[in-house]
């Protein structure tokens, strides 16, 4: 969680305690770990499919960490749990807001791809969300 904030992944709209708890629940879902030394987390990727198309959210690397492969690696690790499970595409979403970021996923291979995605809430609303 405090990796999450320091890399500006937690919104108010998200709520990242529960995320996690559901993700790691699986079985279709998971969040891969960096480790720089037992139990010291310097990366996460979470990961999961929907039996079509995987997804990848809360890619993360330590602001101390960066450009030193953690992200190349949580990528590799997150599109090999994928291949495992015989899904065929990975996808991401990026924040308009987080372009700054698609030079990375460039070099590791992934390409814009035009889709308009559409997206409805469907909890009640406590106040500030954003699309
Ligand atoms: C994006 C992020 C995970 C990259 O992590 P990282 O561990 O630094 O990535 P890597 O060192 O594995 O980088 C792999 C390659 O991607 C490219 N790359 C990484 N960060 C980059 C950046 N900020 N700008 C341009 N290219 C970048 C480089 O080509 C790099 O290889 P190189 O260092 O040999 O040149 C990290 O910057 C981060 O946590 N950002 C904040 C959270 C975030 O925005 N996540 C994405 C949400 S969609």
């Amino acid at each position: 969680m405090a990796l999450w904030r320091a890399c500006g992944l937690v919104t108010a709209y998200n709520d990242p305690v529960a995320d996690l708890a559901r993700a790691i629940a699986g079985p279709s879902s998971c969040v891969l770990v960096a480790e720089k030394a037992a139990g010291l987390i310097v990366g996460t990727v979470m990961v999961g499919h929907d039996g079509h198309r995987g997804w990848l959210y809360y890619v993360a690397t330590d602001p101390s960490d960066r450009r030193a492969g953690v992200g190349r690696a949580l990528i590799a690790a997150g599109e090999g749990w994928l291949r495992d499970r015989q899904i065929a595409k990975v996808q991401l979403m990026v924040r308009e807001a987080n372009a700054a970021v698609l030079p990375f996923y460039e070099q590791l291979g992934f390409e814009e791809t035009p889709r308009i995605v559409m997206a409805k809430w469907l909890t009640p609303s406590d106040g500030d969300r954003q699309s």
